[in-house]
């Protein structure tokens, strides 16, 4: 018998103005996908944004249904867009912010499970880690990659 701890690393930045280059201008267009949010239920409006190998940026924003489960969050939107525009291309970084009234919340907006599972698969499909960049209005989180946020990815059933 062995008690065994995980530890996770991550990076908090205070303001968009703190991060590198490329980081704030995907963070920016994660602000910009969420105002394209569509959550008259939730009032929770998220923004996701994907940059791809070369640089192309893929925006996505929660999209609701009066049926309900026919919704679907701003990460998928967005991973399931990438996807099926850039079949086969790297994702390299996924930006995330969400609150209510179409701003960031002061601390930033995590993931739904679901979501972090559909980005475990493209991160595989990739063959390199995925950083996820959380943005709220007064911390930034960064973490180098999917398996930081969801440990033990379900990936095959095969061992
Ligand atoms: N939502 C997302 O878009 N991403 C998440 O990771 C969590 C929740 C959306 C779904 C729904 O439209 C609203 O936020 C409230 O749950």
């Amino acid at each position: 018998m062995k008690d065994i701890s995980l530890q996770i690393d991550y990076t908090v930045y205070h303001g968009l103005e703190e991060l590198p280059a490329a980081d704030r201008e995907l963070a920016e267009a994660a602000i910009q996908a969420q105002q394209t949010s569509y959550a008259p239920y939730s009032k929770f409006h998220v923004g996701a944004a994907i940059r791809m190998a070369g640089g192309t940026i893929v925006k996505g924003s929660n999209q609701e249904n009066a049926a309900s489960p026919s919704g679907l969050c701003a990460e998928r939107t967005a991973l399931f867009a990438a996807s099926a525009a850039y079949p086969g291309v790297a994702m390299e970084a996924i930006a995330i912010t969400g609150g209510y009234g179409h701003d960031s919340a002061p601390r930033p907006c995590t993931p739904c499970g679901a979501c972090r599972q559909v980005m475990a698969e493209y991160q595989m499909l990739s063959g390199r880690p995925m950083e996820v960049l959380l943005v709220g209005k007064e911390e930034i989180w960064k973490f180098k990659q999917v398996d930081d946020i969801l440990p033990f990815i379900f990936d095959s059933l095969e061992t």
